[in-house]
């Protein structure tokens, strides 16, 4: 396949210095409200990178559930491939792509665990039948049989907890947060002259420095 000949121009916004708040997270906020009121399926979806001591980058969606006063929280298995990841070297990317709002926003950062209690609070809300297949993942990222094996795994796992009592939160199942130091935000613009404005900090600590980037 070739897409060579394949082009958008970019022309849904603008993205200037004069208008941005000092700190990101309003901006961040801003910019997942309009792409909620614009109807981009799950805004709140990142692409997450990881890299272990390998040195092998690894990928993967997940969803933020939460963006706080230092960065975002998003839930996962800690046993799995990102998890590994994460305990080797704790650090992390995330990515917001809105395709239809022609903007991506970067979050790098230190990345640690939620705290078990805040923990708890999110697995006991979710529905039933989610909770049940946090237990199937033992590890997630792990290799299974075939299908027919897992969906017996689930269905042991719905006897042994049973609908309507509480389903006990696995204790190798969690949130992280990265706490940002960088956030980009990118806004496409014609002729491939996209607005990059870049916030970083040295650390959680200090304030925000703002730099345009080129594209
Ligand atoms: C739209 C979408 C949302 C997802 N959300 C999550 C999530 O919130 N947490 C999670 O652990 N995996 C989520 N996944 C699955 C991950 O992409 C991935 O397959 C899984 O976490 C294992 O990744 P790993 O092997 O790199 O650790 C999602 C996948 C998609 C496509």
């Amino acid at each position: 396949m070739d897409f060579s000949d394949k082009r958008l121009s970019y022309e849904k916004g603008a993205l200037h210095e004069e208008i941005l708040p000092q700190e990101p997270f309003a901006m961040l906020k801003q910019w997942l409200n309009e792409a909620i009121e614009q109807n981009v399926p799950e805004p709140y979806a990142i692409s997450l990178a990881t890299c272990g001591s390998d040195n092998m980058p690894a990928v993967r969606t997940v969803l933020v559930r939460e963006v706080t006063e230092l960065g975002v929280v998003f839930y996962t298995n800690y046993l799995s491939h990102k998890g590994q990841d994460i305990e080797q070297n704790p650090h992390a990317e995330a990515l917001f792509f809105w395709h239809d709002m022609q903007r991506q926003v970067r979050v790098r950062g230190a990345i640690t665990k939620v705290d078990r209690v805040k923990t708890e609070a999110y697995f006991q809300k979710r529905p039933y039948e989610s909770q049940v297949g946090a237990w199937v993942s033992q590890p997630q990222s792990g290799e299974v049989a075939s299908r027919e094996a897992m969906d017996e795994i689930f269905a042991n796992l719905k006897q042994k907890f049973p609908e309507g009592d509480t389903v006990p939160t696995p204790e190798f199942w969690g949130g992280y947060e990265i706490a940002a130091t960088e956030i980009e935000f990118w806004q496409g613009r014609a002729n491939r002259l996209h607005d990059r404005l870049l916030y970083s900090r040295a650390s959680t600590q200090d304030t925000w420095q703002i730099t345009r980037l080129l594209p």
